[in-house]
């Protein structure tokens, strides 16, 4: 290891295999070292069940109504894949699908006074559903015309609409929409996760509603896709990518020093060993004198013996609190997988609950969610602060990701690595540049 690359990166969290990926495909000589002995950091998978147990120091070791600890694959962060959303595109781009399998989230559920409802987001759905009332529903389905066919680039779709200057709340009223359809609309469909969208220009939510029903266009059920053995399996695929072309891994690297002159990267210190770059990429566990908390999340992972009650007895399916529901800032959620996705034993569930944390007792907060769960058979609470770095690298050269936030997908991830790619390169960050072949994510014949 004693050599110069062009890119150190350390931390195999998925931020950083993309961006590992994404810098062997241009050709840079990159080194990706992570002082655990697996994949993922924060977002990896943990197997077996026995190490779950340990990680959260839980006595013990699982009951035997848990089944084998190997057929465990239990994600620390909880996400899904929109079908029709940038790490998919990325996933397409670069191939990494052919190392992975996934199937489509069964529904998309949103809680209304103290029910939970199926998100409508086609006129048809909106029209069945049991959520509005029947002039609420008329009203609705206008509004998804209006937006399936809103065109920036064409006034004559925009019935007076300034998409740069009209607020999305002017555009509800508009459209005479009330709370509960505000509600779910912002939250379940465009998945803000507080209400400030609503003062700005109403194109991002217009976009964002696109995308959901885009991606629900794609394949049907649900707008999410999620990969069998977990999300610990997408990092490891963009690993794979970058080895192929050039990329030299290392794990159970201990760092004992990220040496720094006169104010620049310029080498990682690893057992005795020095190893020069010119630029470096981390998470901010490794450098957290370079980062800030800027909030908490509260995650619990809790396992279950029977699907949640109400929806239709789904193998996977996503919940939504919105926010003004539950007299919040930030909404709740749940993901919610199974033995289906062999992440599970048979007949087993993992149903995560996360939120941003907003006082001094987070387990209350997240109380609404986990009543929709119950019986619970066990829990395993964490609470972790969010960093995001104070270092843009622009003179350091030291590029550092942020931490994985509540968001149920990974659309405000893949920003990040938009973000960190134009910092470190001075260019945006050009899908078409990685376009390789093969268009649907399932390859040919694939199961769905
Ligand atoms: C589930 O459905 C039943 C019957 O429609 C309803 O009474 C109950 O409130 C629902 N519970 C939840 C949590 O949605
Ligand atoms: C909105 O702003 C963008 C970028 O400034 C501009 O290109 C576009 O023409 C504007 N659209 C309208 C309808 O004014």
């Amino acid at each position: 290891m004693n050599e110069e690359y062009d890119v150190i990166v350390l931390g195999t969290g998925l931020t950083e295999c993309i961006l590992s990926g994404i810098m062997s495909v241009k050709g840079k000589k990159v080194l990706h070292m992570d002082r655990n002995s697996y994949y993922g950091g924060d977002s990896a998978s943990i197997t077996p069940l026995e190490d779950l147990y340990k990680r959260f120091s839980l006595p013990g070791t699982p009951p035997e109504s848990m089944g084998k600890g190997r057929d465990w694959n239990v994600d620390l962060i909880p996400k899904f894949l929109m079908a029709n959303g940038q790490l998919v595109r990325m996933l397409l781009i670069t191939q990494v699908t052919r190392y992975l399998d996934f199937k489509v989230i069964e529904g998309s559920f949103v809680y209304k006074k103290g029910s939970i409802y199926k998100v409508p987001s086609t006129e048809t759905e909106a029209l069945a559903s049991s959520l509005m009332g029947l002039f609420e529903k008329r009203r609705f389905r206008k509004f998804l015309v209006f937006v399936a066919n809103f065109d920036e680039n064409d006034p004559k779709t925009m019935e007076g609409v300034d998409p740069n200057k009209t607020t999305m709340r002017e555009v509800y009223k508009k459209f005479d929409l009330g709370q509960d359809v505000i509600d779910f609309t912002g939250h379940a469909i465009a998945l803000y996760r507080t209400d400030d969208y609503l003062d700005q220009p109403c194109l991002d939510t217009i976009n964002r509603i696109k995308l959901y029903s885009e991606s629900l266009a794609r394949y049907g059920k649900s707008p999410y896709l999620y990969p069998l053995y977990g999300l610990g399996e997408l990092p490891q695929g963009f690993a794979r990518l970058s080895a192929i072309y050039g990329g030299t891994y290392m794990l159970n690297k201990p760092i004992e020093e990220i040496i720094v002159e006169n104010g620049k990267i310029v080498g990682v210190k690893s057992e005795g060993e020095i190893a020069r770059c010119k630029q470096l990429i981390c998470d901010p566990s490794y450098i957290m004198d370079r980062a800030k908390v800027v909030g908490k999340v509260i995650r619990v992972i809790c396992i279950l013996s029977h699907p949640i009650k109400n929806t239709s007895d789904s193998n996977s399916c996503q919940i939504i609190i919105p926010q003004n529901q539950v007299n919040r800032k930030h909404d709740i959620y749940v993901c919610m997988i199974s033995y289906a996705h062999n992440v599970a034993a048979q007949g087993k569930y993992i149903a995560i609950a996360s939120t941003t944390v907003e006082t001094n007792d987070p387990e209350k907060e997240i109380k609404p969610a986990l009543d929709l769960l119950e019986p619970i058979e066990q829990k395993f609470v964490s609470i972790s602060d969010l960093y995001a770095p104070t270092d843009l690298g622009t003179d350091s050269q030291i590029f550092i990701s942020r931490s994985y936030d509540a968001t149920t997908h990974f659309e405000t991830t893949c920003d990040d690595i938009k973000d960190i790619y134009k910092r470190m390169t001075g260019t945006d960050f050009d899908f078409a540049e990685m376009e390789r072949k093969k268009n649907d994510i399932f390859g040919d014949g694939g199961d769905q």
